[in-house]
């Protein structure tokens, strides 16, 4: 099949499942059910809950399933945020506070461009108001984000947030055992965060070490990575698809409210725990983004050699530009095991937000529904004549347990100038900060930057400045071939899916 072929088959596809998820009810998953089949076969569980919350993710739900909330007399549906709308039980007053919408009835809606799990066009760009200022010049302006590999993603933010944290406690112990401060670099995975000084206070068994976290750099004082979203402020899939589900479609899990009707909609448990944990396993296990460069290899894309050539030159454009410096090719990933729930600190949660414990709600840290990243993805498998499979959907291994992610990430944060500033530093830690954002799959999900206001590529990075200042001046101090050449490169990063007849959407 060329990829072509497969692409044409993908939009097909997506009509279908449209057609036919608009006829049935979502799914419900119960955890504990889930719990069960994990206890018997940790693989069957996994398919389980991967097939649910690709149903989920498609299903169109009404406003009898819980879809939208009381906005105001009437109206159960907004794309503007409403923080005008105080009367009892309208739009300001929902619980949690909501930032936006409702405005869809499915994931899809939005994540759909080019295929079912995407990014979205400028036409589902999303107006948030998180701090309620009822003011439009202060709606933060956001473009959907695809949701390819992104298990992945939440595994490199778990290893270097145990890795910071680990620097911490080192930092502390050799204070009080040198009786004397001590600085220590906080680095991981070839990334630097700033520094972190210990200072002790007391001596012997007595000592206790004071923190100056002062400066740490381009992550939160806590030493937490968070990636999801534009901003990075979740780490977690689960809390984004919570908040998602919450303020996109209004649909309120059971972990957010408890028994209670917080968007006045008159339905309450609108989404299971199980319905959480699906939906979590399913974008953790969507298959990865790919490259041209990659397909043509399997051949499955045809190049020809000048095509080839330019890509390759293009990458290498791409470090002599210095963009590399933030979006840093590929990462190593220790344990290729991505675990739901997280037991690592600031991405597990004892409780949920709604005030219940995690454990008495089915959700185990020690016992989580877990999965390999380098060969249990379901989609983009490929048979091959030979009869061996190649696994396109997951991740490379890398030594005996671990993988590695191709991203273009640091997985920090950046001051990005103010051209690429929110109206309202909505997240205390900048209106021009930003994670550094993937370039994988750049090729397929225009337009670009957080607020979807680049159409091209080369507008993407113009609008660079900041801390990319530099590096945005030696893009554009190259000849055209050049740059064209970069281009290319960023073209040959795209998301495919191979097989739009199986049900992995
Ligand atoms: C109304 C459009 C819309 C709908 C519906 C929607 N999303 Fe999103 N999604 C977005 C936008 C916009 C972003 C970027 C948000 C941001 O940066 O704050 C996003 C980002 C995400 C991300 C973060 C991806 C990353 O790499 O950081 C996840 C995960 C996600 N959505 C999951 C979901 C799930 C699950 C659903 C359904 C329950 C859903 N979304 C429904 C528009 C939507
Ligand atoms: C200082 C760190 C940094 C450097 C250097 C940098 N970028 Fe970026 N890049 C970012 C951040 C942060 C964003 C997200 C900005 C936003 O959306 O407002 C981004 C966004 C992008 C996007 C849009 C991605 C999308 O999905 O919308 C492209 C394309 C891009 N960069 C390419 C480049 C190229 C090419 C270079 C080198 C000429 C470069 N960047 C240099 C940090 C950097």
């Amino acid at each position: 099949m060329t990829y072509s072929n497969a692409l044409r088959l993908g939009a097909v596809c997506l009509a279908f499942s449209y057609q036919s998820a608009w006829a049935e009810a979502p799914p419900q998953v119960n955890q504990v059910e889930l719990n069960r089949l994990l206890a018997e076969d940790r693989l069957t569980a996994f398919e389980h809950a991967f097939e649910a919350g690709d149903e989920i993710t498609e299903a169109t739900y009404t406003l009898k399933d819980g879809a939208g909330a009381a906005v105001a007399a009437g109206q159960s549906f907004t794309r503007l945020p409403r923080a005008d709308l105080t009367g009892t039980g309208e739009w300001a007053m929902h619980f949690p506070t909501r930032e936006g919408g409702p405005q869809a009835q499915s994931c899809i809606a939005c994540h759909a461009a080019p295929l079912a799990n995407g990014a979205g066009p400028m036409a589902v760009n999303v107006a948030v108001d998180p701090l309620h200022t009822g003011d439009p010049s202060q709606f933060l302006e956001r473009n959907t984000l695809h949701l390819f590999g992104l298990g992945a993603v939440q595994r490199v933010a778990e290893e270097m947030t145990m890795d910071l944290h680990a620097i911490a406690l080192l930092a502390a112990d050799q204070a009080c055992a040198d009786q004397a401060p001590v600085t220590l670099d906080l680095t991981t995975k070839g990334v630097g965060f700033g520094n972190i000084s210990a200072q002790p206070e007391g001596g012997g068994d007595a000592c206790t070490a004071k923190l100056d976290r002062s400066q740490i750099k381009g992550v939160d004082p806590d030493l937490v990575v968070r990636m999801f979203g534009w901003k990075g402020n979740h780490s977690t899939l689960r809390a984004f698809a919570r908040n998602a589900a919450h303020n996109e479609m209004g649909l309120q899990a059971v972990e957010l409210v408890g028994q209670k009707d917080g968007d006045y909609d008159g339905v309450t448990e609108e989404l299971s725990i199980g319905d959480l944990t699906a939906v979590t396993i399913y974008m953790a296990a969507l298959e990865r983004p790919t490259s041209l460069l990659e397909l043509a290899d399997l051949g499955l894309h045809d190049l020809t050699k000048d095509e080839r050539a330019r890509i390759e030159r293009g990458q290498e454009r791409l470090a002599q530009a210095q963009c590399t410096a933030c979006h840093v090719p590929s990462l190593p990933i220790e344990s290729a095991r991505f675990s739901e729930p997280s037991a690592v600190p600031g991405f597990a949660e004892d409780s949920l937000p709604d005030g219940s414990d995690a454990m008495a709600q089915g959700l185990y840290a020690q016992m989580p529904l877990w999965f390999d990243l380098t060969s249990d993805q379901p989609n983009n498998r490929i048979d091959q004549a030979d009869g061996t499979v190649v696994q396109l959907g997951s991740f490379p291994k890398r030594g005996a347990t671990g993988a590695t992610l191709t991203w273009y990430s640091d997985f920090r944060r950046h001051d990005m100038g103010p051209g690429l500033a929110d109206p309202v530093d909505a997240f205390g830690f900048g209106a021009s900060v930003w994670p550094t954002r993937s370039l994988a799959g750049v090729g397929s999900t225009g337009p670009w930057l957080h607020n979807g206001h680049a159409t091209t590529l080369r507008d993407a990075i113009t609008a660079h400045g900041g801390d990319a200042m530099v590096s945005k001046q030696a893009f554009l101090a190259m000849e055209s071939p050049e740059q064209e050449e970069l281009i290319a490169f960023l073209e040959n990063l795209v998301i495919v899916n191979l097989d739009p007849e199986e049900e992995g959407h």
